[in-house]
């Protein structure tokens, strides 16, 4: 197998990258898909809550394998998550900024670092899954020069034109110089709230500006649910519920991505 790998991507915060990254990671620990999670954000939010045990802050993770003062293996920081089927690279403390300055001042191969870093595992695993910080940075840009395809999350309120076209711009500037392979897979409208008139206004707005950009919206979109806070706070699987709507619409977006009935 090579592993198909997903990065999940909004430069704005609060969207919903870290929740449905894990979401999707429940979701495919249910289908028993050999899953790696890679936590690309400083804040380490994916870690703190997929990790099997609390991470002290001087474990190797994630920027241990980019630095280049370091030559640390993507292996040897792999850690187990609080489901079977799913592995870690983490981001246990915020050593993750550093690395990022770093990057910024590193003349050549800066881009392709978590690219040949995770290489060698790429037969390890059916599906890589990437949140990103909240920016557009070199640890973004990494991500998305790493990964297949990519998944636009984004909320009602959050939502703009404007966003869309600065979002566009990394992506076409990344296909372009780094990785001409690199998909858009779609857009997840997250927390939503139905049976309002501004949301369905709202929706088919975004669904239009959506398509004029070539991108397709997920359906249906993932509602905004206490559940759901609930259920990434306290490491619980959202799929162990029998006949859940959110898990299944969770399992639709899985199928989605990877194309395979589940
Ligand atoms: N569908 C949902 N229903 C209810 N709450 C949600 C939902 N999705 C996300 N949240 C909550 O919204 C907040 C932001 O979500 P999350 O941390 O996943 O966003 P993010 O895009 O990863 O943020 P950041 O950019 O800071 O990394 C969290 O408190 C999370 O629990
Ligand atoms: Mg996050």
């Amino acid at each position: 197998m090579s592993a198909k790998i997903y990065t999940f991507f909004n430069q704005k915060g609060g969207v919903g990258k870290t929740t449905t990254t894990y979401l999707q990671a429940d979701a495919a620990n249910s289908k028993g898909l050999k899953t790696l999670l890679i936590d690309t954000d400083p804040q380490g939010n994916l870690t703190k809550s997929t990790s099997q045990e609390p991470l002290p802050a001087d474990t190797a993770g994630l920027a241990d394998v980019l630095t280049s003062r370091a030559d640390t293996t993507a292996q040897e920081v792999i850690t187990p998550t609080i489901w079977e089927n799913v592995d870690l690279i983490p981001t246990p403390s915020r050593a993750l900024d550093l690395v990022r300055d770093e990057l910024l001042v590193t003349p050549t191969g800066r881009e392709n670092r978590l690219k040949k870093a995770i290489k060698p595992l790429l037969d390890e695993y059916d599906l890589i899954l990437i949140d990103c910080p909240p920016s557009i940075d070199m640890l973004t840009i990494n991500a998305l020069v790493a990964s297949q395809g990519l998944i636009i999350i984004t909320q009602a309120a959050l939502w703009s034109v404007d966003g869309i076209a600065e979002l566009m711009q990394t992506v076409q500037a990344v296909q372009e110089n780094y990785n001409e392979n690199l998909r858009i897979e779609g857009v997840v409208v997250n927390q939503f709230i139905k049976n309002t008139n501004s949301a369905r206004h709202w929706l088919s707005d975004l669904e239009e500006a959506a398509n004029s950009q070539g991108m397709k919206l997920f359906y249906p979109p993932m509602p905004q649910a206490v559940r759901i806070k609930e259920i990434t706070e306290s490491s619980s699987s959202l799929q162990e519920v029998s006949n859940d709507e959110l898990a299944r619409i969770q399992r639709v977006y899985l199928e989605k991505l990877i194309g395979e009935e589940i």
